[in-house]
């Protein structure tokens, strides 16, 4: 079997060379290697800059319009709600060897210093998203890709209020964690095909879920949702992005296997979406990806023998590739990372001038203290 394993990944190497440009073939040609990687080995081969006409040749093979022609076509070919299952449903232990241990965050966190470990860095993003919902006891409050219930819980400890609380996610494994450890309503729905009832809800957010929407459901989906808000609700968008219409080379292989059927939409088609929707931007921010994904990296390497006996070796090196990978994505300005806060253009209490007030109100006061 590895011996097989081993000249499969020699043999498919030149053909997806040629057909799907030397990222992609280097990134299968270690992820499907029936030897455990080295660590130092993949993060180095994975994130540092070599020759830069090399460089320069793995950024642009195959070409933008080769690149687009595949972006659209490959999440055609592949089933998204079963690409979605399989990689959430690998294992909630396998998960949690690397997660951070209070949340189970798998979304970017927020490292205010060298000494954060992913632990501060999830509890910092949870108070930064806290802050952007700003939920209220007896407010209905829905998360589209609700994970591990992360958010759910911080929201539950701050109001104390469980009944309202509801989550939605693709993956069985999930529901039953959060079933079994919270008691939240996580259902297993299809956050882009449910119709939603209008006006129903006071917050709805979502934190590295819309990644998974195709492009063409991000604008009926960003309707549903828009109407789905009251008035003087809000909606809160945490995502990653494409910078350019043609997805990066360096992704393509993400898409074809670690989360299949993935067509990332670019910064500019998250704004016009929503505004052609209806709604309005009072607060956008940009975050740094890089330091969440060295220390899943890390944790994972740490629990190397643990994550090798629950999903084996092959699956221990594409996580290894891909958070290398993902962390040279957003280290070369290919992702980026945002947060929206959005309302409704007709939203009665325009919410930004009153957060802004409150927060500058805030920060004079510590100031003047
Ligand atoms: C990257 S995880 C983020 C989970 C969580 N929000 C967090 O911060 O850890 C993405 C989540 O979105 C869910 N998801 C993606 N597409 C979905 C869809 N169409 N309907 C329901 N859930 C979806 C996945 O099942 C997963 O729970």
């Amino acid at each position: 079997m590895s011996s097989f394993s081993n000249i499969r990944r020699y043999v498919l190497y030149f053909p997806e060379f040629l057909l799907c440009g030397p990222s992609y073939a280097r990134f299968f040609f270690f992820a499907r290697s029936s030897e455990v990687l080295d660590p130092k080995f993949v993060w180095k081969t994975f994130t540092s800059s070599g020759n830069p006409l090399v460089e320069n040749f793995m950024r642009n093979y195959p070409p933008g319009v080769v690149r687009k022609l595949w972006a659209f076509l490959y999440p055609k070919l592949q089933d998204r709600v079963a690409g979605i299952s399989k990689h959430y449903d690998i294992s909630n232990d396998f998960y949690q060897l690397f997660l951070d241990r209070k949340y189970m965050f798998y979304t970017c966190a927020d490292f205010l210093t060298n000494q954060d470990t992913i632990e501060t860095a999830q509890e910092n993003k949870a108070n930064y998203i806290l802050g952007l919902i700003d939920p209220q006891p007896g407010e209905k409050i829905l998360e589209i890709g609700c994970g591990w219930g992360s958010m759910l819980k911080k929201i539950f400890n701050f109001t104390g209020d469980r009944e309202n609380l509801y989550g939605y996610t693709l993956s069985v494994e999930q529901t039953r964690f959060i079933d079994q450890t919270y008691g939240f309503s996580a259902q297993l729905k299809d956050f882009i095909t449910t119709e939603y009832e209008p006006e129903a809800w006071d917050k709805i957010f979502s934190i590295g879920g819309m990644e998974h929407v195709p492009r063409a459901d991000l604008l009926p989906l960003a309707r549903k949702l828009a109407s789905a808000i009251k008035p003087s609700g809000r909606l809160v968008h945490h995502f990653f992005c494409q910078m350019t219409s043609a997805p990066p080379a360096k992704l393509l292989a993400a898409g074809a296997d670690i989360f299949p059927g993935i067509e990332l939409a670019t910064w500019q088609q998250h704004v016009d979406t929503f505004e052609q929707a209806g709604l309005r931007i009072v607060h956008h921010s940009v975050h740094d990806y890089r330091p969440t994904l060295k220390a899943w990296f890390d944790r994972l390497v740490e629990n190397k023998e643990a994550a090798l006996k629950l999903v084996g070796v092959q699956t221990y090196n594409k996580y290894l590739c891909y958070l290398a990978e993902a962390w040279r994505l957003f280290d070369d300005r290919d992702l980026l990372l945002m947060r929206f806060v959005l309302q409704r253009q007709d939203a009665p209490n325009p919410w930004a001038s009153s957060l802004y007030a409150e927060k500058s109100r805030r920060n004079l006061q510590a100031v003047c203290k």
